[in-house]
């Protein structure tokens, strides 16, 4: 303690004090980092503060008060929640199930309507607001304190998760002075989207560690409700949770003190002041038309938050007008749920296909009854592979839910086993390939089945031709999948070099093929003859050969054969390749068919110009071992790897005698330490730039 020396115990008062100050510094830095999302010290500082209290706390446990920032988790495991009844109900509002602009409009026209408007009468005001995607709570404050959490449950009694709402970091277990001496704050509980795919994450790790009834959770607001009625604090604590302030319950009077609020918008704006998180996109808008442009525009951008939403909602701002509207059986008047079109719907699995592709991989994929979700009728989803397929479990006839939001891939999120139809089987990987029938297998380590038949088999040999023929490739324009099917199915073509041998007449008399698109793919066929080393080993389709490694093989051996007849150690010394791709590619060329290919389109005609090995021409700093340490200004850390290994340098994590050279950025830590010790040359950004030009001039 600052004020305290070896020689004096602090009196109670000055501890006293500091602790108080201590929780006053904690909140502020909590609300910072929790709801603001702009902290102005270090975790480590935060951290420090709070130990310092708990210290004290410690010593003096009478001192502790509910309120403070080391109480947010310490409940005891409940048995069961205590009944809540609601001062004021917690009501629900009408939802508008129509995601059309006329959803807007309708709530528009039946409040002007029972408020008596004419028709020529100005707009009426409303605040827009999201509609989050969590459970409804009530948090009650008396003299500023947090005293409880409550779920809605019928709306006139709720469960008391008081416990579980501590844990909530964005939630003030304080408010500041001058806030009412009662205030319940409305809002939703939910869990941001990177949050829940954490937590999924640490709960697979669970559960494949043999954790006893740990379970996987469906969607961020099933997890949400989950960790909400979890009744042991200490695990609900570790499941993340946020919370948005949309409104309020039981509020002490004007006459009493209260607020004046005339509008919801200076309600949620004084909520903010008091430390709640309420979302920056709430707006006052005027009139039908602002609500449509505001239901459009936040459905264009849902994807970019980082929570999910289901709508917006609007809400008369007047609060007065508010009061005239009431309510009609259970629902105010003066608020409405407009809804998005779904991102998850049910559906149903018509069949489980299994899908082969360029390298022979097998993938299921869940033949879907048509559904529209995220805006596109949706009928394939992948199951990725046999260990997905089972972890989902997902079986025939199962009923799911299929999600799509924005541009991401369709998936199945789970299958209801509650309703699966008697005799429902899970899925098997098949053992031999659905199209050529060669076995499948899967190779020790890994998750996906591979056909075994290469180019035998017809799935393989299309992939192959597509992969070829793709721009990145040799280039022959105008080969498409449709084509590719009808060629192979044909039997016309079987491998590669069979394209170049393809005559005008083959091609005429496919299906749909006019003369002229005839003439087009010849041509184009012909252009592509003339290409570049990378592009036509890339082209090749090697297992785990991409662009980039192609270039590297090309410009370290110059000449396809020297490639060919590599050795793995030497193939190895090519910067981007590692054990793995070197074996893969003395496989690929190891097999006689495959050398035959590439003889077949050199003789077709297809070329490229080759050069001289410029493995220690282009490698200048050969032999020579570089450590990274720190943020350069202007490299990530992959792009120098990236330059260093292209020059032939090794880079390596520690540094020691060997060592030649350290390169450091900003908060370069103990590796900088270490490299002054030893005496090994330290660069910097700008050193390390100099010294790859020079070597490469
Ligand atoms: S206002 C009397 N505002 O949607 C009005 N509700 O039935 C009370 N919800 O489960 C609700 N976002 O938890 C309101 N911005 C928002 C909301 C919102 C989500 C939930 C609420 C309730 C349901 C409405």
């Amino acid at each position: 303690m600052p004020t305290a020396d070896l020689f004096s115990i602090p009196d109670d008062d000055v501890v006293r004090h500091r602790a108080e100050e201590l929780r006053r510094q904690l909140q502020h830095h909590g609300h910072r980092y929790y709801v603001l999302d702009a902290p102005e010290i270090p975790d480590a500082e935060y951290d420090r503060l709070f130990r310092e209290l708990q210290a004290i706390e410690a010593a003096h446990p009478d001192w502790v008060m509910p309120d403070s920032p080391t109480q947010r988790v310490g409940g005891k495991p409940l048995d069961q929640f205590a009944s809540v009844r609601h001062a004021v109900p917690m009501l629900s509002i009408r939802t508008e199930t129509d995601t059309e602009s006329s959803g807007a409009l309708n709530f528009d026209a039946r409040v002007r309507k029972e408020l008596g408007l004419a028709s020529d009468a100005p707009p009426v005001e409303y605040v827009a607001e999201l509609k989050f995607d969590g459970l409804a709570m009530n948090l009650r404050y008396q003299q500023g304190v947090l005293v409880q959490a409550a779920t809605r449950g019928d709306g006139e009694t709720g469960e008391d998760v008081t416990q579980n709402i501590r844990t909530i970091g964005q939630i003030p277990l304080r408010l500041p002075a001058g806030a009412p001496p009662i205030l319940e704050v409305r809002g939703e509980v939910y869990m941001r989207r990177d949050d829940f795919e954490r937590l999924n994450e640490t709960q697979r790790q669970r559960i494949a560690a043999g954790a006893k009834g740990e379970k996987t959770f469906v969607n961020p607001r099933n997890a949400a409700a989950g960790a909400v009625r979890q009744l042991d604090p200490a695990i609900a604590a570790q499941r993340p949770l946020s919370f948005f302030a949309y409104g309020v319950g039981e509020l002490t009077s004007e006459e009493q003190g209260g607020p004046a609020w005339e509008t919801h918008f200076e309600l949620l704006q004084a909520l903010k002041a008091w430390g709640m998180p309420v979302a920056e996109q709430v707006r006052v808008v005027q009139g039908a038309s602002e609500l449509v442009a505001y239901h459009q525009r936040i459905a264009a951008t849902r994807d970019q938050l980082s929570y999910d939403i289901d709508g917006v909602v609007y809400k008369v701002n007047s609060l007065a007008l508010q009061r005239a509207l009431g309510f009609v059986t259970r629902e105010p008047r003066w608020a409405v749920a407009h809804k998005f079109a779904a991102q998850e719907q049910f559906t149903t699995v018509q069949a489980i296909e299994v899908q082969v592709g360029r390298t022979g991989k097998l993938t299921p994929v869940a033949k879907l009854a048509p559904v529209f979700v995220g805006g596109v009728t949706v009928t394939n989803a992948t199951l990725h592979n046999e260990l997905e397929a089972r972890r989902k479990d997902v079986r025939v006839g199962d009923t799911v839910i299929v999600r799509r939001a924005g541009d991401v891939i369709p998936e199945v999120v789970a299958a209801l086993p509650e309703k699966r139809v008697a005799g429902a089987q899970s899925f098997t990987m098949p053992t031999h390939c659905p199209v050529c029938g060669s076995a499948a297998l899967r190779e020790e380590g890994e998750a996906d089945h591979r056909c075994t038949g290469g180019l035998f088999c017809a799935a393989q040999r299309k992939q192959a031709i597509l992969h070829f023929a793709q721009r990145r490739a040799v280039e022959v324009e105008g080969l498409g999948e449709k084509l590719v099917d009808q060629l192979v199915d044909s039997g016309v073509v079987n491998t590669l070099p069979d394209l170049y041998r393809l005559g005008f007449m083959h091609l005429a008399s496919m299906e749909r093929m006019a003369e002229k698109s005839a003439k087009n793919i010849l041509d184009a066929l012909e252009k592509s003859k003339e290409t570049t080393l990378p592009r036509f080993l890339f082209g090749l389709g090697v297992r785990h050969v991409g662009e980039s490694t192609a270039k590297a093989l090309a410009r370290h051996f110059g000449q396809l054969d020297r490639i060919m007849q590599a050795s793995e150690d030497q193939l190895s010394q090519v910067a981007d390749v590692g054990p793995v791709v070197a074996h893969s590619l003395r496989t690929f060329f190891d097999q006689a068919h495959n050398v035959e290919v590439v003889e077949q389109l050199r003789a077709c005609g297809v070329h490229w110009p080759e050069g001289e090995p410029s493995a220690t021409a282009m490698q200048p700093l050969a032999g020579k071992t570089f450590v990274l340490t720190g943020t350069l200004p202007t490299l990530s850390r992959e792009q120098a790897r990236d330059r260093l290994e292209a020059a032939g340098a090794k880079v390596a994590g520690s540094v020691s005698k060997k060592t030649h050279y350290v390169v450091a950025g900003a908060e370069a830590g103990s590796k900088l330490d270490k490299a002054q010790e030893l005496g090994v040359a330290v660069l910097d950004e700008a050193g390390l730039l100099q010294l790859l030009s020079a070597q490469s001039s």
